[in-house]
């Protein structure tokens, strides 16, 4: 979809945040379908588009009808929220998830499209208009104290999943859902990440400093998109990822917009995507 135009509009279900969990689900084993279903028609090595990334990034779960979850990972200033602004309204339109909830608290000013509130309580108190997106983004007024953790954000996804949602929340630089290296702050981002495709919850994050998450974050995501990283970042990307030493210099080189895309099986595929 083109960046700018806002999803088509569907009924949203009441977000009900007072529920108390339901008992534990178990465990749905993962199922991975073969690497060259999940290429979605991407050149072997090469250049690939923006929309053959998407392809790969929702491919299990438009297969499996579970929630999908990827991260983006890179410099400042060379894309990762643009790609997941594209991620939230593609997930949207291909009815993946009916409600995105994002935390986009790194700046001053808003940085994803969408229906702002300031945390949960303010969405509880003023509710998604008919004439507002799906995609409530999370910023709190920088000018007073009040707070929006990635916590209460996640938490609220898990319930909205448990109570027959679908949901994709988004975490713009997860460093803000810790409280100190590799310490989550509260359990539900994990718990989403561990837990969530199979009540269709959904996760995406951003980071910069991949090697300050919980190896867990990376290691349970599907999907990465790789931006620019150099020094430290790189090597951490290169060893987390298990990456070719040739990955190194693509990725040093990669200019905005553009990324590489790892998954969680399967060997690299050589591809530039991006920036269109
Ligand atoms: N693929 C792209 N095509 C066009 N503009 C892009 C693309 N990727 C990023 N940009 C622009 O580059 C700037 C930085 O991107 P941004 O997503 O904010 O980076 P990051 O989140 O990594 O700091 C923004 O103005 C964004 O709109
Ligand atoms: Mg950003």
């Amino acid at each position: 979809m083109v960046a700018g135009e806002t999803p088509a509009k569907r009924p949203l279900p009441e977000v009900q945040p007072d529920l108390a969990d339901p008992p534990e689900r178990e465990e749905v084993a993962q199922v991975v379908p073969p690497a060259e279903k999940r290429l979605g028609g991407a050149p072997a090595s090469g250049r690939g588009t923006r929309a053959q990334a998407l392809e790969i990034i929702f491919a299990s779960a438009t297969e499996l009808d579970e929630g999908f979850r990827t991260s983006a990972l890179g410099t400042p200033r060379y894309g990762k929220t643009y790609h997941l602004q594209e991620v939230a309204e593609e997930a949207l339109t291909r009815g993946l998830v009916e409600v995105v909830f994002i935390h986009d608290t790194k700046r001053a000013d808003v940085q994803y499209r969408g229906a702002v509130r300031r945390n949960v309580a303010d969405l509880v108190a003023r509710p998604l208009r008919p004439n507002e997106p799906p995609i409530v983004v999370f910023h709190p007024d920088p000018a007073t104290a009040e707070k929006c953790t990635v916590e209460e954000i996640a938490a609220l996804g898990l319930r909205h999943g448990r109570n027959g949602g679908s949901v994709l929340v988004l975490a713009d630089e997860l460093y803000k859902g810790l409280k100190g290296r590799q310490t989550w702050e509260g359990r539900s981002f994990a718990e989403a990440l561990r837990e969530g495709s199979s009540i269709r919850v959904s996760s995406a994050f951003t980071t910069q400093v991949p090697q300050s998450l919980p190896t867990e974050a990376l290691d349970l995501t599907e999907t990465t998109a790789v931006f620019m990283l150099q020094g430290r970042s790189l090597s951490y990307a290169i060893d987390t990822f298990r990456l070719p030493p040739e990955a190194a210099d693509v990725i040093k080189n990669l200019q905005r917009g553009e990324f590489i895309l790892v998954t969680n099986v399967g060997d690299w595929d050589g591809v530039i995507y991006g920036p269109k």
